[in-house]
């Protein structure tokens, strides 16, 4: 089980301090992986507060090239350099805002894969691709089109648009039916099984209903990753949910 928590564009170092401080003598579960994925400036900062603590970091985006003329762009070497494990590729915020394209994503995770860090790519539909029966078909489109050539471990995030910060949340079917497609998706064309990560307003009320729906094989948590207490909540309750189902 995976949780990622995607802190975007939020924090300051004094906040970051706090949030961590409150990690240090938690007792952490060797079942479940955690990432935290803080703005690029904060990453080295992070890193060294997280020393003696067990969760990864990450990169929420990463260039296709080590070095060169790109002003405002961060590599994927760089990322590996600062102690990242992951990078995300493609959330939805980047392909609206920066016009990130499913080309371009590709090769950002050709590079990332190449770097020796792990993608998470994004994809999910808009209101109106749901609502008219498209959502399968547009997410189809989107893994043939991101899926980086060769991998061996790869992560999908499933993070409907209309989903993300909007405290709305699919049916436990449209989640199911997603991820089973998304995985067999990807099976089709790599012959290799992907995690698939549910993401888009997930907190400390929903998290036991979405981790129980077959093929959820983690979370992508915005918002509610932003206070140590939301974020512990959903952690504790990842934790019980694990406990209960597999019985140790
Ligand atoms: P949210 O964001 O949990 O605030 O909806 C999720 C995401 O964008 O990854």
């Amino acid at each position: 089980m995976f949780i990622a928590a995607n802190w975007k564009m939020n924090l300051d170092k004094k906040s970051i301090n706090f949030f961590v401080e409150n990690l240090q003598h938690y007792k952490f579960s060797e079942n479940l992986q955690l990432c935290i994925f803080p703005p690029t400036i904060y990453i080295d900062f992070l890193s060294k507060l997280l020393e003696n603590i067990p969760i990864s970091i990450g990169g929420q985006n990463c260039h296709h090239q080590s070095f060169g003329a790109y002003t405002g762009e961060v590599s994927a070497t760089s990322l590996k350099e600062l102690g990242c494990d992951y990078v995300i590729l493609g959330h939805s915020e980047r392909r609206i805002y920066n016009k990130d394209t499913n080309e371009n994503i590709k090769k950002c995770s050709q590079f990332a894969i190449k770097s020796d860090l792990k993608p998470i790519i994004c994809v999910g539909e808009n209101f109106n691709q749901r609502n008219n029966g498209k959502a399968i078909d547009f997410i189809e489109k989107q893994i043939t089109d991101c899926l980086p050539e060769e991998f061996n471990e790869l992560i999908i995030a499933y993070e409907p648009i209309w989903s993300i910060g909007t405290g709305k949340i699919p049916h436990k079917t449209e989640i199911r039916e997603m991820h089973e497609n998304i995985k067999e998706i990807v099976f089709s064309k790599s012959k290799k099984n992907v995690k698939v990560l549910y993401g888009g307003s997930v907190n400390e009320q929903n998290i036991l209903e979405i981790l129980s729906v077959n093929n959820v094989d983690g979370i992508l948590v915005g918002g509610a990753s932003l206070k140590i207490k939301d974020f512990l909540a959903i952690y504790d309750s990842a934790v019980k949910y694990l406990q209960k189902k597999y019985n140790f």
